[in-house]
């Protein structure tokens, strides 16, 4: 990916900065590898990021939605992803948003425990449809990742706990506008042991087996969530994460039925090689024992390092001076606002643009407006160039 520094001079810092090629390249990739098994779907995980231009072009291409709130169902329909592409996840799911989804026809409900099924049947009736719901599953299967973001284990607040699969189905059968559809696990973001994947698919064949062997049940849908992870500390060795690789590991471990279809909610892996977040160093300040790069970017643009400890690259873009050792921090009034510690990057001064690398997942989503500072803007690389 290149960032065109000539190109950002005038433009207000700071800004997200999308590759729009990466992304366009990226998403032939998943969809290509996705449809050499004739069986996969793949749907976007709007929460990773929902700027509108970029979710329809993710939206055209063809993807459908994960959604997590009534407020990323809108979005997806708005961006133009079919209702019939869209799924909807979430342990509060309010009536609100389980009403309007249901006016909107979506094709499946990530259903998280009884009384949400209660809740769906009762508004499913008011109507006279009937909703197609999954069974979000917690298959107690662990992720190597942050313990934040870690979501299969017993201990999680997701889903239904996979012991209570058949006690679940049989209240399920006394709902008439109910039509349970499938099964939908998520362990967890970030993954890159393919190892974690491959246990789910254990604990997934597990529960087939046993709803076909007790009960004669083959559910039409198997939702493995997403989590694939990406390179955050080479981004430009890796832009395009190894998709091949991730649907051979279901393909190879996942046993099916005849007849099933696996569904995949892949956010990150999506749109987070295609963004930067651009910022420009407001001073350098040297301090008794660090050397402090303060930037115009804060935790509000990104959080990801002081909620996670992420690692984000970071480039200077408009400095090639041997490198000296920084803490690179924002100006909002937080201890925990800082990029890194300690990190290589050349000599920086006042005015120099730098760049976090891999941010277009779970960045610009989740900026907010912490001491009255304003959202982060974007430029997709269609705006300049
Ligand atoms: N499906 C479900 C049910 C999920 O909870 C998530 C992410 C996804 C799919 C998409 O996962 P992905 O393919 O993006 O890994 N803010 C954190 C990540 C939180 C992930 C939440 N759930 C971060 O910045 O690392």
């Amino acid at each position: 990916m290149k960032f065109p520094v000539d190109s950002f001079k005038g433009i207000e810092t700071p800004f997200y900065y999308y590759d729009v090629e990466l992304l366009e390249n990226t998403i032939a990739t998943v969809r290509n590898e996705a449809a050499r098994y004739g069986n996969f779907d793949v749907h976007y995980a709007i929460k990773a990021n929902f700027n509108p231009r970029l979710l329809e072009i993710i939206a055209k291409a063809g993807l459908g939605a994960d959604c997590v709130s009534g407020g990323e169902v809108a979005a997806a329909l708005k961006a133009g992803v079919p209702a019939s592409k869209i799924v909807f996840a979430g342990v509060g799911k309010t009536d609100k948003e389980i009403a309007q989804a249901l006016d909107a026809g979506i094709f499946c409900f990530n259903a998280e425990s009884v009384p949400e099924l209660e809740a769906i049947e009762a508004l499913a009736a008011e109507r006279g449809v009937v909703a197609q719901v999954a069974l979000r599953i917690n298959p107690n299967v662990g992720a190597h990742t942050h313990s934040n973001i870690t979501t299969g284990l017993a201990e999680n607040k997701f889903g239904i706990n996979y012991e209570l699969l058949d006690e679940v189905i049989d209240i399920i059968e006394g709902m008439e506008h109910i039509s349970l559809v499938g099964m939908h696990f998520h362990i967890g973001s970030q993954i890159l042991v393919m190892d974690d994947f491959i246990a789910l698919c254990g604990r997934i064949n597990e529960l087939q087996e046993l709803l076909f062997e007790t009960r004669g049940l083959v559910l039409p849908h198997i939702n493995v969530g997403g989590g694939l992870g990406v390179r955050y500390d080479a981004p430009d060795r890796y832009p395009v994460p190894d998709f091949d690789l991730y649907f051979a590991t279901y393909a190879n471990n996942l046993k099916l039925y005849p007849g099933q279809r696996v569904h995949f909610e892949l956010g990150r892996s999506i749109v987070a090689q295609c963004g930067g977040l651009v910022t420009r160093v407001t001073y350098v300040k040297h301090g008794g024992c660090k050397q402090f790069v303060i930037v115009d970017a804060g935790m509000n643009d990104l959080i990801r390092p002081a909620l996670y400890d992420a690692y984000h690259r970071i480039e200077n873009l408009t400095s090639s001076k041997p490198d000296e050792v920084y803490d690179v921090v924002g100006p909002v009034c937080e201890s925990s606002d800082v990029f890194c510690r300690d990190r290589k990057i050349p000599a920086t001064e006042r005015g120099d643009i730098l760049v976090m690398r891999t941010a277009g997942a779970y960045g610009e989503a989740m900026a907010f407006g912490y001491n009255c500072r304003a959202l982060p803007k974007a430029v997709l690389s269609t705006d300049i160039l």
